[in-house]
């Protein structure tokens, strides 16, 4: 498995894939691979010939307070897992290689980016624009590869597609859960034994409201309420960033449930941020 650390590097070597007439798939991952980084990069490997797995802890979608110090990192397990799941090559660029001194430029979804995650952590969905347009003018995709954990980030990437007219298309792939439901992060490595219990609260509350939903109730309001409820229920949840109830694609409230609906939360277990969601189609 090679790991290429330029940018020069990997546009001569997919370059010399695309002139072979290969198309190229793009996993971007900050690493610490886990099931759902390796289900996108399986995806990947089934659907295109040359297969890039971007390995990089983006510092520009970090805030001044949080884990870009300690967001963990590990590459030769990386490496390993990737090249298992099909990876051919691993993008592993330098903080200065992608952004070297004098950079000033960035791109930013406006609406998107407001709301949910976005009012909590200024700055993040313009870091993850920025990098994310970087890599694709690096790599040059057919497709690219990216988790629905991350909701706000996915609609937020496929807008700036079209907005900016990429030649690139975004393939979703489903969330990754544990047995007992929780979301799989890089982030969980940071919960003790007792909050790792307590984490599957996000999941539950999530349910919780999909089965109101099911039950015949259409006042989003209600059952952003509910789902709150439930979350703090649970001791361990020191802090919650948001309970909403809105359209996947405009990430708008929705206060009368028809279509599709997705319920979202960020919620603290003790100083470790999660998120998580749930789509449903009302009729
Ligand atoms: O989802 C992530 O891991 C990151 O936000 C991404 C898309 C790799 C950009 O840094």
């Amino acid at each position: 498995m090679e790991v290429l650390e330029t940018v020069a590097a990997v546009r001569a070597r997919v370059r010399a894939e695309r002139r072979a007439g290969k198309s190229i798939g793009l996993v971007p991952t900050m690493g610490y691979l886990h099931e759902g980084h390796l289900s996108l990069i399986r995806r990947a490997r089934a659907e295109c010939d040359f297969v890039v797995v971007s390995i990089f802890v983006n510092p520009l979608q970090f805030g001044p307070q949080e884990d870009y110090n300690t967001y963990p990192r590990d590459l030769n397990r990386d490496t390993r897992l990737a090249a298992e799941a099909g990876a051919d090559v691993i993008f592993h660029p330098t903080p200065e290689e992608m952004y070297p001194a004098g950079f000033q430029t960035h791109v930013e979804v406006e609406k998107l980016s407001q709301g949910l995650c976005g009012a909590f952590r200024p700055g993040h969905f313009r870091g993850v624009a920025t990098v994310v347009t970087k890599l694709f003018n690096i790599v040059g995709p057919d497709r690219a590869y990216f988790g629905e954990k991350d909701a706000q980030q996915l609609a937020i990437i496929r807008r700036m597609v079209r907005d900016l007219n990429l030649d690139v298309e975004i393939v979703p792939m489903p969330i990754v859960r544990e047995s007992d439901g929780l979301a799989l992060s890089s982030r969980n490595t940071y919960l003790s034994p007792a909050e790792r219990r307590a984490a599957t609260v996000l999941y539950r509350a999530l349910v919780y409201g999909r089965d109101l939903i099911a039950a015949g109730e259409r006042d989003g309001l209600r059952v952003r309420d509910a789902v709150r409820r439930t979350l703090e229920s649970e001791p361990l949840v020191s802090r919650i960033d948001y309970v909403a109830v809105v359209d996947p694609d405009t990430l708008e409230e929705k206060t009368t449930l028809s279509g599709s609906v997705m319920l979202a939360v960020a919620a603290y277990i003790g100083k470790v941020r999660l998120i998580d969601n749930i789509k449903v189609v009302v009729d």
